[in-house]
């Protein structure tokens, strides 16, 4: 009763609610031709991600990790035709089968896909004073969750969503002697968000296709901009 019951149970929702789409079908085989890890979210999440972005009429994204884009298109087609999404990716060839992906979807216009470590990019990022970012999808090295969320708290307006991927890993978060880095650091990223009063979060736990899993979803309650803020 686990991984083979979850996956049939997401194939059901998925034929009923996400169904099989030719630009989301070409961008895994895509990424599967081009070798790329199956580390892309799940239909029935990307679909989320879509809802959420649609449901607080998200304007601009900003993602941290892109792999192949598959969430990036997921992400992007919640946005008006005047809207923007910036992607970040540390590997050239993801990035480049992402922004093949992205422009079969006719997205190239509004996807921007930044190389290089998101740490760096992050900080050339803010060094341009951006518009605020209405929902940051954060899913890279997972070590770095804490340093990418505070990036991406500086980085928002109150009422925005920062939502993190892989929070769970089939378990492992409640291990507070485990050696892995990326454990590691979505406790220290959960540790953080618990002393942060500028957000309200919540973990959700997730079975499906991808195993067990699960998402952080923070709101953004205060202005956190370090201009703005009023102390
Ligand atoms: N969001 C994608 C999956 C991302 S997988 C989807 O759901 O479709 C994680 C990606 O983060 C990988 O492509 C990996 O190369 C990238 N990554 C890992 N470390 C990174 C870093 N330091 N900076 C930017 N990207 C990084
Ligand atoms: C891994 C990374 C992801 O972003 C994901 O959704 C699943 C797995 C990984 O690094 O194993
Ligand atoms: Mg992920």
């Amino acid at each position: 009763m686990s991984q083979t019951r979850w996956t049939e149970v997401d194939r059901y929702f998925e034929g009923l609610l996400a169904p099989p789409d030719p630009i989301l079908d070409a961008a895994l085989a895509a990424n599967r031709a081009a070798g790329l890890p199956a580390h892309d979210v799940s239909p029935g999440q990307g679909k989320l991600l879509h809802l959420l972005a649609r449901g607080i009429g998200a304007r601009r994204v900003l993602e941290i990790g892109t792999l192949g884009g598959y969430s990036t298109i997921w992400l992007a087609r919640a946005l008006p035709a005047d809207g923007h999404l910036v992607t970040l990716e540390v590997d050239p060839g993801h990035a480049a089968v992402a922004a093949g992906n992205l422009a079969r979807a006719g997205l190239a216009g509004v996807v921007e896909v930044r190389v290089g470590r998101a740490a760096e990019s992050l900080a050339e990022l803010a060094a341009g004073r951006p518009e605020p970012f209405d929902l940051v999808f954060i899913d890279a090295d997972k070590a770095n969750n804490p340093e990418y969320f505070a990036c991406a708290l500086a980085l928002c307006r109150t009422g925005s969503l920062i939502v993190v991927d892989n929070v769970v890993r089939d378990g492992a978060v409640t291990d507070p002697d485990s050696p892995d880095a990326s454990v590691r650091g979505v406790r220290r990223l959960a540790e953080m968000l618990s002393g942060e009063d500028r957000i309200e979060a919540t973990a959700v736990q997730t079975v499906g296709s991808k195993g067990w899993d699960g998402f952080v979803i923070a709101l953004v309650t205060a202005d956190p901009r370090p201009s703005t803020r009023i102390r």
